[in-house]
């Protein structure tokens, strides 16, 4: 009988770095380099294991749709997807572990010295779009949410929004644009997600996955 397959979705960039020991701790590890190569899907040391590299905000889509059946995501990209599939009954996806990398804070901001709480409707740029509807929704404050895929910080340095949501985690991107941060909406951080089938189907191989990164995880 063939194994069963597995694939994992990982993401690009500086979390990449931090998440390769967590896999190798699980005896998982890619056969090329997966720092420099430019390839996008992965073998591994286990001919039945896969590593795809995909955007963040992809992450846990591939996993939702089952097409990865573990992945790798920001508390972020979670809370953005979660909220996202409140207006669905479609919740596919078992947060597993807070793998305590990447850590940062999602955070309000705007223009230093220029906060106004007064203000009746106020418009936000972000990407966290469900996430920003939520907030405000919560707090009763009328906004209007303006998408945008990057660079949020230039948005109320330019006018087109009285405040951003966006990630800090060392503050200088928005002191370098002359902003502040306001009020922190969560602490953030990696966290391993599986897909909620797969979840039942490869228990055996998930759960040895989990087991054994457990432990290497900072509490
Ligand atoms: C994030 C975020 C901020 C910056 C914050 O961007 O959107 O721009 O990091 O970090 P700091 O507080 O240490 O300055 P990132 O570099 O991850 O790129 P992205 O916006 O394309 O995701």
């Amino acid at each position: 009988m063939t194994q069963t397959q597995l694939t994992i979705a990982l993401t690009k960039g500086r979390i990449l770095k931090e998440t390769l020991p967590l896999l190798k701790a699980a005896d998982i590890e890619p056969i090329d380099d997966i720092l420099s190569s430019r390839k996008l899907l992965f073998e591994t040391n286990h001919p039945h294991i896969r590593l795809m590299i995909l955007r963040g905000s992809d992450v846990t889509t591939y996993v939702r749709f089952g097409t990865a059946d573990m992945g790798i995501a920001g508390k972020d990209m979670l809370m953005e997807h979660l909220a996202e599939d409140n207006h669905s009954k479609d919740k596919g996806i078992y947060e597993l572990l807070d793998l305590n990398i990447a850590k940062c804070r999602l955070m309000t901001a705007g223009l230093k010295g220029q906060r106004s709480d007064g203000l009746k409707r106020i418009r936000v740029a972000t990407k966290f779009t469900e996430i920003a509807e939520q907030y405000y929704a919560e707090k009763g404050v009328q906004a209007e949410i303006i998408k945008l895929y990057g660079a949020m910080e230039l948005a109320p340095v330019m006018g087109l929004a009285d405040e951003i949501i966006d990630i800090v985690d060392t503050g200088n991107t928005l002191k370098a644009n002359g902003l502040e941060p306001w009020d922190s909406i969560a602490d953030i951080s990696s966290r391993l997600i599986a897909n909620k089938a797969s979840m039942k189907m490869k228990h055996e191989m998930i759960k040895s996955i989990v087991e054994k990164i457990r432990p290497v995880v900072a509490g």
